[in-house]
């Protein structure tokens, strides 16, 4: 049963790691000693790809932007710069970011037929639609930037996006609550005007809060590219096909949409909040995990890759710690999620199977604490995945090997049957 008919012969099914072979054979073990064996589910996957971008070791719990650690580039950099670092391949000199920095802000506003196009969606729209929707339509808008092989029309792509996505963010937000859309004020920084933008309400001034500014900008940081993910190769597989910038990026919000992905943090934060609502009895919750009942889940703990802390949980964690301090806020939701990693973390259970807190963990108490609604969480995730995005998409363009994506899939339905009618 576990040979695959295939053109070039008998090969290994997709199994398990960890299943015993009819040998008695330890599948993981083989892998490593033969390569005959794929964990993968599509045998022979052609979405893999090398890239040059991000390096993660799951088992150390590292993960490097072009070969810089994540903590560094947390302490020593702006979300700008790690966004120069990623898309073009070095850490910028003050001048190359200065003139980046100056190219974004004079693409801060967008089409002013696109405020009908917003004037077009329910209140009621999630943010993450909206985001996604005008996103797509920005291809409509700037024709002049859709070539993938003309250098002038991917550069132009790359900073409208950056420039406009906070835009088109904090109009999704504000068409939320049913308040009037702020433009842009390009005096500001870039975090800084998002955070104006969407909290902001025309004359009055607002004051961007500093500590909120720093804390965001650490957490577009820390969420600018986490290599194949869900979202990334759905941006690199439309890609291959050389659809636009745009049309990838849209992509990608989409897939990073689903609570298993970036909505994953919506679901941490209603988790604590069920566990506060419900008496704030985290060993009971932890109990519950353990012997799955009700279905309830641990949200925000394990990763695929990382069998380790996720190292951008651990800065969240303290960015957490930080904000709520420095804003006097107590938050009972950051002492439940304190208490129930605290008591995950010296527990047999959670410790054989790898289950770690990842960057969900942390992230939605601070958002919180800021003052964004939980359905701008995903929003946020966007946001700062998107020099990810955009740094994968021209990397796989820029690459003449690439070739249109077509993950393989393994057939396992009826064989031919004679055709019965009803
Ligand atoms: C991410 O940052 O994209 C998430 O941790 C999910 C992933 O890497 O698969």
């Amino acid at each position: 049963e576990f040979l695959l008919k295939h053109p070039k012969g008998e090969l290994p099914l997709p199994v398990r790691e960890g299943t015993e072979t009819p040998s008695g054979i330890d599948v993981g073990g083989l892998l490593k000693e033969t390569g005959h064996v794929a964990l993968d589910h599509g045998f022979m996957n052609t979405a893999a790809c090398e890239s040059k971008i991000t390096f993660i070791d799951g088992d150390e719990g590292i993960l490097r932007y072009r070969g810089y650690p994540i903590e560094e580039l947390a302490e020593k950099s702006t979300f700008l710069e790690v966004s120069y670092l990623l898309i073009y391949g070095e850490l910028p000199t003050a001048a190359q970011q200065a003139e980046f920095n100056g190219k974004l802000r004079m693409h801060t506003l967008l089409h002013e037929e696109m405020r009908r196009f917003f004037d077009g969606f329910p209140r009621d729209a999630h943010p993450m639609a909206v985001l996604s929707s005008a996103v797509s339509a920005l291809s409509t808008f700037y024709q002049d930037s859709l070539d993938p092989f003309d250098r002038d029309h991917v550069e132009m792509s790359t900073v409208r996006l950056m420039a406009k996505v906070p835009t088109i963010a904090s109009y999704a937000h504000k068409k939320s609550i049913g308040q009037p859309l702020l433009y842009p004020d390009n005096r500001l920084g870039y975090v800084e005007d998002f955070l104006r933008m969407t909290f902001g309400v025309p004359a009055q001034e607002y004051e961007v809060d500093p500590v909120h500014a720093k804390a965001l900008d650490l957490l577009f940081i820390l969420h600018a590219d986490h290599e194949q993910n869900c979202s990334t190769s759905t941006v690199r597989l439309v890609g291959s096909s050389q659809a636009n910038l745009f049309a990838s990026v849209s992509a990608g919000v989409n897939a990073l949409f689903g609570p298993l992905h970036g909505g994953a943090n919506q679901s941490v934060q209603e988790m604590l909040s069920e566990i506060h609502r419900t008496g704030g009895d985290v060993e009971a919750f932890v109990r519950k995990v353990k012997n799955k009942e009700d279905g309830v889940r641990l949200m925000g703990f394990g990763h695929r890759v990382y069998k380790n802390y996720d190292p951008r949980a651990a800065l969240v964690k303290k960015a957490a710690q930080d904000v709520l301090a420095k804003l006097h806020k107590p938050d009972p939701l950051l002492d439940i999620a304190m208490r129930l990693e605290e008591i995950a973390l010296a527990d047999e259970y959670f410790v054989s199977r790898k289950l770690y807190p990842n960057v969900d963990f942390y992230t939605g108490v601070i958002y919180k604490a800021m003052g964004f609604p939980t359905k701008m969480f995903t929003v946020l995730f966007a946001l700062g995945r998107l020099p990810g995005w955009i740094a994968q998409w021209r990397e796989m363009i820029e690459d003449p090997a690439t070739k249109l994506g077509r993950p393989r899939q393994v057939y396992v339905g009826a064989s031919r049957r004679p055709y019965t009618p009803i």
